[in-house]
């Protein structure tokens, strides 16, 4: 399989692909809540975030194949002078919905390990919004992604089986520890591998063209190879250009073909 980067702004880059030539799109932009990505100032205002989700929603809905899935992963997050809670995946839920999309599931990502603020609960979830072009026709791989049963035991279950991974998903947050050991420490936000496997086998086929917009340390790149998928990412920040490398080379089951 082919993974190919390519660095510059995506609502750019996007249009040198063609109409209907992507059969997924997983991401998760920027959140506006000043986090530092190097060369990405994320310190835009609500307004400018909901131009950029616009911008990329219109093209991601021209690239995708009519029954092709795009998954959107956002948090709520904290105004930064007001402090309220603003939910980001609610704001761009209507944007999809401009651009012609349906919501076939609004996934709850819950996880561990991250602050615990004094004045308000903890924040233990993101959401990852699954959008498909066409409500009566898209690609839903259910047998590759059951999970085991909660009754292990009970003879009636088929062994080869397993249930449905439901909409609320657990995957741990990678760490400081694995970010130590994959050599990534200076990387803020990157994505669980695992969870982004669950997305490529349930939303795709094998030989399927991948996109991840914003692609950050190439997490959904590394999730392509391992799973023979052709992926394409882009990325502001070329100074992201190594770790992107590094990753693929270390963590894919095979030295990835990187143009
Ligand atoms: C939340 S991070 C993505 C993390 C990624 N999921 C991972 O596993 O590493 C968002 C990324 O979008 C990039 N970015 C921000 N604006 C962009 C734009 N207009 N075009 C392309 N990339 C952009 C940032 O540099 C940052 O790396």
């Amino acid at each position: 399989m082919t993974q190919q980067v390519k660095f510059g702004d995506c609502r750019k880059l996007i249009k040198s692909l063609d109409d209907e030539s992507v059969n997924l799109v997983v991401t998760s932009p920027p959140y506006n809540i000043g986090k530092k990505y190097g060369e990405y100032k994320d310190s835009v205002t609500l307004e400018e975030w909901k131009e950029l989700i616009s911008d990329i929603t219109s093209e991601v809905a021209r690239v995708l194949t009519p029954n092709g899935s795009f998954f959107l992963n956002v948090s709520p997050v904290p105004d930064k002078k007001t402090k309220e809670i603003i939910p980001l995946d609610s704001v761009a839920y209507f944007i999809a919905k401009e651009h012609g999309f349906y919501l076939r599931n609004a996934i709850v990502w819950n996880f561990n390990n991250m602050q615990n603020p004094s004045q308000r609960l903890s924040g233990r979830w993101e959401s990852i919004q699954w959008f498909v072009k066409d409500i009566d026709n898209y690609v839903f791989n259910l047998d590759d992604i059951r999970v085991p049963y909660i009754t292990k035991n009970d003879k009636r279950l088929d062994p080869n089986g397993g249930r449905n991974p439901t909409d609320v998903w657990y995957f741990d947050r990678v760490n400081n520890m694995t970010k130590k050991k994959l050599n990534i420490s200076e990387f803020p936000c990157i994505y669980p591998t695992p969870m982004i496997e669950r997305i490529v086998k349930m939303s795709s086929s094998k030989g399927d063209v991948v996109l991840d917009p914003f692609l950050g340390s190439g997490t959904t790149l590394i999730a392509c190879e391992n799973l023979d998928r052709n992926g394409i990412g882009f990325e502001l920040d070329r100074g992201f250009e190594k770790v992107i490398k590094q990753r693929l080379s270390n963590e894919t089951k095979i030295q990835s073909k990187l143009l």
